[in-house]
């Protein structure tokens, strides 16, 4: 399974680059205008960073767009700035028809926006690269997730449809777990989800009690 990072902040993307081997970026308008950035900074910014690398960068379209011909457009627009970058269409009957009109070309799709089985299974026919299926979204409102991300995996995993299920939204270390045992491909999490799933309390309770012994046998050592 790959990580990316859930993020339009540059110094957040750099450091998990670095820090925890990260193999993509995700961003979406809200991330962007959380970073107080524009679009274009952020896109010159995290082109330079992810350039001759494998790592790619998921860029959403303008989302008042609603006809294929001005996605195609602006998805053209976008995936002509970096190799790297791959555009974010969301899954409405008019998105996957964009996304038809891209299958055969250099440009790269991320369907995002994914809530159902149907939307990831038209999006695999018509030849995205990653689906994103949104799982936090439906937490929050109250939803169960039992076999959400599970279904989605099978309806593009099962008839050997060759785009990766990168599961979004993800919130917690609970979600993480869900995600990789429903063999999803890919997930994506904010900066600060990856940062407290690595600080559980029992590894800090375990370093702890093992830097007490650790005193402790300096101590004794002394004693002798
Ligand atoms: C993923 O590609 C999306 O950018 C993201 O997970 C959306 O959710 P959020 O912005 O609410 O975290």
């Amino acid at each position: 399974m790959k990580l990316f990072l859930d993020s339009a902040k540059i110094e957040e993307i750099t450091y998990a680059i670095e820090k925890w081997g990260i193999e993509g970026v995700t961003s979406n308008p809200k991330h962007i205008k959380n970073s107080g950035k524009t679009m274009e900074y952020f896109m010159n910014e995290v082109k330079n960073i992810v350039e001759g690398t494998d790592i790619t960068v998921s860029v959403e379209i303008n989302p008042h767009l609603n006809n294929a011909e001005e996605m195609l457009k602006e998805a053209e627009k976008i995936a002509g700035i970096s190799k790297n970058f791959v555009i974010k269409i969301p899954a409405t009957e008019e998105g996957l028809y964009a996304l038809k009109k891209l299958s055969g070309t250099e440009i790269k799709v991320n369907a995002t926006l994914v809530f159902n089985s149907f939307q990831a299974l038209q999006a695999a026919r018509m030849g995205a690269y990653y689906i994103s299926p949104f799982l936090g979204w439906r937490e929050e409102r109250g939803e169960t997730n039992i076999n959400y991300i599970s279904d989605i995996v099978n309806a593009v995993h099962n008839y050997g449809f060759k785009s990766q299920v990168l599961v979004a939204a993800i919130r917690n270390a609970k979600q993480i777990t869900e995600a990789i045992n429903a063999k999803a491909d890919i997930l994506t999490a904010g900066f600060e989800v990856y940062k407290n799933a690595f600080g559980t309390p029992y590894t800090k309770m375990g370093l702890e009690i093992f830097s007490e012994a650790w005193d402790a046998i300096k101590k004794q050592g002394e004693l002798k």
